[in-house]
């Protein structure tokens, strides 16, 4: 078929990033042709539109088998409306059809395509535009999955018998989508976001008939271990096992005509319910609604409204509570004009009764946080309302006691540098590997985690090492192998505890790809692996190849993949995710996600302590509402809103690299830029490029070191000679309104997330082409010593970047017992001992003041944390050594802001008398 090089008379098929992007833009095309082949006079030549129309239909015809509008069957009769040369009647339906998906009334009501007789008014009675409360008011619609070879009158038959079922006071309403196959049936579940339901009965077959390359790809997501050997009687349960992996949140049905005993104790989680031989649809009907309703529900924000919706009289300290200090006011009227009065009715506290408490969580929010660990895959999951700056340092201090030694990316977020001060931790730093040219991070290679925790084996100290802690995904993007670098770690230390900072990646849960890179997933997935008597077997054979090597030889360990020993370990992993960085939720809403065998038993007393010594005892309930709302969400559409969100960054990506102007002055960068090469073993170097097309992102996930969130998309700048934060200030925001959130001193970090729209993508599109059309005025126009302006500015862009300085070290004073030789520092001490004002002086880093004194073998000690923004992490700690790169780095940064730093003052240093007055306490 054609479709495999074109699509129809439009674009080559390599320029789709998926389907869904290829089907939008075939209706539109089918759309505009169907149209003109219906104006033209009888006496034209239509024959090139007429091959259009047929090869776009082509193109539709295998992806519209997945979804259940407009249906196989208005699709074939569209068809034959075509082959017929019924054009008016075939372009009518077809617009009806584009408006319906485009504005999803399909979901709600039946669509007369004048395909069965109906007469134009009756058709454009679907025209009428809604209002928002009747479309807020509409029942949530969604599309079951039905696998079973059936020819199209058994498929109507099917379709009609469900729809029998229907009552009026059902909460949901769902059409079905038929597919005969394993294969079909993958491909619908990863393109199809209506389907929340799999209904497998016992007839289908493994293949699909189709052979469409683009739909094809999902099948390279079906895990060989689910299919290997497979025999017939079994698809059903292989395709559970395959929906589990893809989209767990799914409730799978099987309908089977063997013992349902001996296939219900082979089922996985997901599936709900085994049928035996079902040809009675009330049962089905009534699981696949009750399967909904599971997710559906919000029991916190449900109990709120309840709350908000009785009359109380308030005697209490709270008298914004049902709005009354402001409807009753004069002068602050507007702000309840503003927010509406349901914001103040819902304003409560755990004391004025009728809620639960999030201190002591009983009722709803003790529900509410239980759903939310089934949707993220955690054993435990709880709500915090101060940001993922409080949850971090919540798990810190539950895990950790004074003097435990913690490894911490240096470049992870000040929160843990502050719960490493308040447990008392014992630091060790870990260097990220550093991306001069664009001065920013990357992150922290696994051969130096090993090194580090191989250092601290050595010196006898593996057994205070207690936790490490890394940042995934990275501001900038880069996803660890999480499930690598765990299994690696555990088999030095099998009962190291890891906390994941994923502030950036919550979404992440709900797209395949980017799942098998979380905390949670790749917890569940090891333990469930290290019980198994396959490792037990891979491990044994490990060990005896692994034990004729010289274990006294640091390569030993460092060039070889490590495998823990199954009797002695133990998984305990904690995420903390800021909820509302990228999923529905009020700012500060945040999660803590607990995967951690020990918890009960070790952790959850201590857990409990930080939790009160965070939390404030007035929290607000506004925000764990939408905490338990935007769980629902992403329980019912986080797989559709991620799908969305990757396809607008990759549609960005595509399009400033093959836009002329665009790409004449900007470029976003690659993997390549941004991973060195020895950390992709995959050898994945971009996403899109303009010959070859898309890459595989599938492949680079599953292997690669690092990878990078395709959501995260940083524009170089520096090839147009203006700094991050002037082409943020002035031009995005100030000219066109843009907000991005992070520079550095060449590039702009932009991002998608759940809530952009094509929209918002073309806009920026727009934007970026007016800039460009700006700079070449502006060269077309310069004399020349503006050029030789803007060229210094280039150079010093992209030439002139001081190198990021590594962490030099704790001073001797700060590290215990004076022992230097695997790097532990004593933070807390140094953080304190600069309240005292006798203890510090300022030292100038203008002249060479701190230069004589390094050349004099002095060191020189900071007594803050000195953090510039951007990069945006402490370049010093307290306690830390100034080192000449530091130096170098702090004098070339060009930034405003620089955190702990004043630079009439100088950097406060620890005096020398201060150090040993210190060091002779120790
Ligand atoms: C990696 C990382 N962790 C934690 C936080 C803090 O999160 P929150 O803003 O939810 O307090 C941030 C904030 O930007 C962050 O980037």
């Amino acid at each position: 078929m054609s479709s495999e090089l074109t699509s129809g008379s439009g674009p080559a098929l390599n320029e789709y990033y998926n389907a869904s992007q290829l089907r939008a833009d075939s209706w539109s095309r089918l759309k505009a042709d169907s149209a003109r082949l219906a104006a033209a006079a009888a006496s034209a030549d239509t024959s090139s539109l007429q091959r259009r129309v047929a090869e776009t239909m082509a193109m539709l015809e295998p992806i519209e088998i997945y979804w259940a509008f407009p249906g196989r069957h208005n699709f074939k009769h569209l068809q034959r409306l075509f082959e017929l040369g019924e054009y008016v009647g075939m372009s009518r339906s077809i617009a009806r059809i584009v408006r319906s998906l485009m504005s999803n009334a399909y979901r709600h009501k039946a669509i007369p395509l004048g395909l069965n007789g109906e007469t134009e008014e009756q058709e454009d009675a679907d025209s009428v535009i809604e209002s928002a409360e009747e479309v807020a008011h509409q029942r949530p619609y969604f599309e079951i999955l039905v696998v079973d070879n059936m020819t199209l009158g058994q498929e109507q038959a099917l379709r009609h018998s469900l729809r029998k079922m229907r009552r009026s006071e059902d909460q949901f309403i769902y059409e079905a989508v038929i597919v005969p196959s394993f294969e079909d049936a993958v491909i619908a579940v990863l393109q199809n976001h209506n389907i929340q339901a799999v209904v497998a009965r016992y007839g289908f077959s493994y293949r699909s008939v189709h052979n469409f390359a683009l739909l094809h790809r999902s099948l390279t997501r079906i895990d060989e271990r689910h299919i290997a050997d497979l025999q017939s009687e079994d698809y059903g349960i292989a395709l559970a096992r395959v929906c589990e992996t893809l989209r767990p949140e799914l409730d799978f049905y099987l309908v089977t005509d063997q013992s349902v005993e001996d296939v219900a104790g082979r089922v996985p989680q997901n599936c709900r319910r085994v049928f035996y031989n079902q040809e009675d649809y009330v049962e089905l009907h009534l699981n696949i609604l009750r399967g909904i309703n599971k997710r559906y529900k919000s029991p916190f924000f449900s109990a709120l409204r309840e709350y908000a919706r009785q009359p109380t009289g308030v005697f209490h300290a709270m008298p914004i509570s049902r709005g009354k200090s402001i409807t009753k006011s004069h002068w602050i009227k507007d702000m309840g004009e503003f927010y509406g009065l349901n914001i103040f009715l819902a304003e409560t506290s755990a004391t004025s009764g009728g809620l639960d408490s999030l201190l002591d969580p009983h009722g709803p929010i003790k529900e509410a946080q239980e759903l939310a660990a089934r949707a993220f895959g955690a054993k435990q999951t709880y709500f915090v309302t101060n940001g993922t700056s409080t949850a971090n340092k919540i798990v810190v201090q539950s895990l950790i006691r004074p003097g435990d030694i913690v490894l911490v990316d240096r470049d992870c977020h000040k929160s843990h540098h502050y719960g490493m001060v308040l447990s008392g931790a014992q630091v060790i730093y870990l260097d990220s590997y550093p991306l001069d040219q664009f001065s920013m991070y990357g992150a922290v290679p696994l051969r130096e985690i090993k090194h580090q925790l191989l250092k601290l084996k050595k010196a006898g100290k593996l057994d205070r090492v207690k936790l490490l802690l890394l940042t995934n995904c990275t501001f900038d993007g880069i996803v660890y192998n999480v499930e690598r670098f765990m299994q690696e770690c555990l088999a030095i230390k099998p009962d190291l505890v890891f906390l994941w900072d994923e502030a950036w990646f919550a979404f992440a849960r709900f797209g395949p790809t980017y799942r098998q890179r979380t905390a949670m997933h790749c917890a569940k997935a090891l333990r469930e692996r290290y019980c198994s008597d396959d490792y037990r077997e891979t491990y044994v054979a490990w060990k005896e190849e692994f034990d004729k090597l010289d274990p006294e030889d640091e390569a030993t360990w460092l060039d070889r993949p490590l495998l823990p020993d199954p009797d002695q370990v133990v998984i305990r992993t904690y995420a903390c995710q800021s909820t509302h960085k990228t999923l529905t939720s009020l700012r500060q809403g945040s999660m803590i996600h607990v995967y951690d065998q020990s918890f009960r038993t070790k952790v959850e007393d201590a857990f409990h302590e930080a939790y009160m010594t965070h939390t404030s005892t007035s929290p607000n309930y506004q925000i764990l509402a939408s905490l338990d709302v935007g769980r629902r969400q992403v329980e019912l559409e986080g797989f559709e809103l991620v799908q969305k969100q990757v396809e607008m960054a990759m549609v960005l990506r595509q399009a400033v690299a093959s836009h002329p102007l665009l790409r004449k002055h900007f470029r976003f960068l690659t993997v390549q830029d941004m991973i060195p090469e020895e950390y992709r073993k995959s050898g994945i170097k971009k996403y899109y490029d303009p010959e070859d097309g898309w890459t595989r992102i599938w492949e680079a996930w599953a292997e690669d070191e690092f990878v990078l969130d395709a959501t995260r998309l940083t524009l170089y700048v520096g090839d147009i000679g203006i700094d991050g934060d002037t082409f943020k200030n002035r031009y995005l925001m100030e000219k066109y309104g843009i907000q991005v959130n992070k520079t550095s001193r060449n590039t702009v970090l932009f991002m998608t997330n759940i809530g952009t729209t094509r929209s918002s993508v073309a806009y920026l599109i727009e934007v970026l082409v007016s800039i460009a059309h700006e700079l070449e005025e502006e060269s077309a126009d310069a004399n020349q010593a503006e050029q030789r302006v803007h060229a210094r500015k280039v150079h010093s862009l992209t030439k002139e970047l001081p190198p990021l300085p590594d962490f030099s070290r704790f001073h001797g004073t700060f590290q215990p017992g004076g022992d230097d030789s695997t790097g532990e520092g004593d933070l807390r001490t140094a953080y304190f001992l600069a309240y005292d004002d006798s203890k510090c002086d300022f030292l100038p880093i203008e002249d060479d003041t701190i230069d004589k004194k390094l050349k004099a073998g002095e060191d020189v000690v900071s007594a803050m944390f000195v953090i510039p923004y951007p990069p945006g992490f402490p370049i010093l700690v307290p306690g830390q050594v100034v080192s000449p790169e530091i130096l170098e780095f702090m004098r070339k940064l060009d930034v405003k802001e620089i955190h702990g730093y004043r630079p009439e003052i100088g950097l406060r240093v620890f005096t020398k008398e201060a150090l040993s007055e210190e060091a002779q306490k120790n």
